[in-house]
């Protein structure tokens, strides 16, 4: 990690702005390489992750390790990941919009300091955060947008936990999804 995403990460290890910090074992800021061309934002952590202080490290991190190594030829490694909300919300219920904004100026560090080409937002609450939308996913995915001034552009695509529920026709549409970013790193 940089030195700046790493004072971010010290920051936000003793973050109380929000009512999540309550019953948190973790923080969970991000991992992967800090100059990744591409950075995926997920919904916030779960069980697995707030145990681990890690991502996307349960079902719905394989998945997506499948996904990115088949449809984007990289490992996780090559690539920066992290949620909306970083502390793990109880029950895995949805985050709150208090809570969502609470960790806002997080994640628009993140993007800033790791500079990413494209931002995959996985979901719901990634994609209409970033798009400053109330659109949902389903009709937002299948293209591609450009994130707020920057010249970086935003895929949006469904949450991996969607498609390990919805099975093949929403498997089928991350995938064109990750191939869509692919082609937008190399261009
Ligand atoms: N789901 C998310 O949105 N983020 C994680 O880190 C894990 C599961």
């Amino acid at each position: 990690m940089s030195t700046t995403l790493n004072i971010l990460a010290a920051e936000a290890s003793i973050c109380t702005a929000c009512v999540l910090a309550e019953g948190r074992s973790s923080v969970v800021f991000g991992g992967g390489s800090t100059d990744a061309k591409v950075m995926f934002v997920g919904e916030g952590p779960g069980a697995r992750e707030d145990d681990l202080g890690l991502p996307f490290v349960g079902r719905s991190g394989k998945l997506l390790e499948r996904l990115l190594a088949e449809e984007m030829g990289v490992e996780r490694s090559a690539v920066y990941i992290t949620n909306v909300v970083k502390c793990r919300p109880p029950e895995n219920r949805d985050p709150r919009p208090n809570e969502i904004e609470a960790c806002r100026p997080f994640l628009e560090k993140q993007v800033a300091l790791v500079d990413p080409v494209v931002i995959v937002t996985l979901g719901n609450f990634a994609s209409k955060l970033l798009l400053k939308t109330d659109i949902g996913i389903t009709k937002l995915r299948g293209q591609s947008y450009v994130y707020g001034k920057s010249q970086r552009h935003l895929v949006p695509t469904f949450h991996p936990a969607a498609a390990l529920r919805g099975g093949a026709e929403v498997l089928a549409k991350m995938r064109s999804d990750l191939v869509r970013a692919k082609m937008l790193v190399e261009s």
